[in-house]
């Protein structure tokens, strides 16, 4: 018996030794500790042994019980021990290692020019507001005073979302321009208005360098008691001065929108080549860059302003337009192709 127990020890250490993960653990703790595990087994048989040896043999088999159990956790251990590190030496990295640069982002060059222009405008004491895209033809044209027929429809050729087009009964349209919240806005204000109006305009073009069908612009509105040409033209000075250099000089020139009289377009003198004469200015020292006027009295009229009180100015730009020349973009097609090689520039 005793030699038994010492043989089956040894053979469990070995076969202990051997087990190398947690199932090998397990069937080696059922053959010999288990329920008729090897150990087990000595144990029951104690019974049946001479009462005198009983004692000394239950002893030594419960030692080697304590023996094995203590054997199985430290194997437990050392093998858990080794999982950790396993685990800890795949998972490592170095963390000294250069990291990969996040590409930032950043803002394209129109909403730059956009926001630049209305943060001019904000510091005269304007306000920013937005209109819809899809808008109705009382207020692109009607209001305007341009009515269906009306030969000054050809300055803009529209894109009409209603199947019938301007023969709609209430036609809906793409805005060609952002005048249409000049009337938008007096509508819903009393005086004094002084807005700002950025957003994008549709029109039904072939695309080349100058055009595209889809382009941003700003409007300006303003309208108060005793508001004249002067106010018009220092507003206006003063964006061409903060947009295209102190020295700025400004020239207006007549020119025709149903919904201002008188209408004007503006230029300033070439910040190229200051007037000389150069490809920027097409040789001619000029560079027109807006169109404006004062607010028309049937406009005003319409939205139940009194014009012999209130007078107002509008005028309306395109800021990609201002832009290219700023930068020196030759192509308006550039804005809206994607290519970061363009964008990164700004
Ligand atoms: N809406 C005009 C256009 O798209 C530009 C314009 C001209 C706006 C004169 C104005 C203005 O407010 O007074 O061609």
């Amino acid at each position: 018996m005793a030699e038994d127990l010492a043989t089956l020890q040894i053979e469990a250490l070995e076969a202990l030794d051997q087990a190398a993960d947690d199932r090998a653990l397990e069937a080696w703790r059922a053959g010999y500790l288990g329920r008729s595990g090897r150990l087990t087994r000595v144990l029951r048989s104690l019974g049946s042994i001479p009462a005198e040896e009983r004692r000394a043999a239950g002893a030594a088999a419960n030692k080697a019980k304590t023996g094995l159990e203590a054997a199985l956790a430290q194997k437990e251990d050392s093998l858990r021990q080794a999982a950790l590190e396993r685990d800890l030496a795949e998972g490592a990295f170095d963390v000294t290692l250069p990291g990969k640069p996040v590409a930032i982002g950043r803002l394209h060059p129109v909403t730059q020019t956009v926001r630049e222009i209305c943060d001019a405008f904000v510091a005269m004491g304007f306000s920013v507001v937005e209109g819809p895209e899809v808008e109705l033809d009382y207020y692109n044209f009607e209001a305007l005073n341009i009515p269906r027929e009306h030969p000054a429809r050809d300055m803009w050729d529209t894109i009409w979302v209603s199947p019938e087009g301007p023969m709609a009964e209430n036609p809906i349209l793409l805005r060609t321009h952002t005048s249409p919240m000049q009337v938008r806005v007096m509508e819903q204000t009393r005086p004094p208005v002084r807005v700002v109006v950025p957003g994008k305009v549709y029109r039904y073009e072939a695309t080349d360098a100058t055009h595209e069908s889809m382009f941003y612009q700003i409007e300006g509105l303003a309208v108060d008691e005793g508001i004249s040409m002067a106010d018009l033209k220092g507003t206006l000075y003063d964006l061409a001065r903060r947009l295209f250099g102190e020295e700025r000089r400004i020239r207006f020139r007549c020119d025709y929108f149903p919904f201002v009289e008188p209408g004007v377009d503006m230029s300033i003198d070439c910040f190229n080549c200051k007037g000389a004469g150069c490809r920027t200015c097409k040789n001619s020292g000029w560079i027109e860059i807006l169109g404006a006027g004062m607010v028309h009295p049937d406009v005003l009229r319409r939205v139940g302003y009194d014009p012999d009180v209130y007078t107002g100015f509008a005028f309306g730009m395109g800021p990609e337009r201002i832009a290219m020349l700023r930068h020196g973009i030759d192509d308006i097609r550039l804005f809206y192709s994607n290519d970061l090689r363009f964008l990164k520039q700004f």
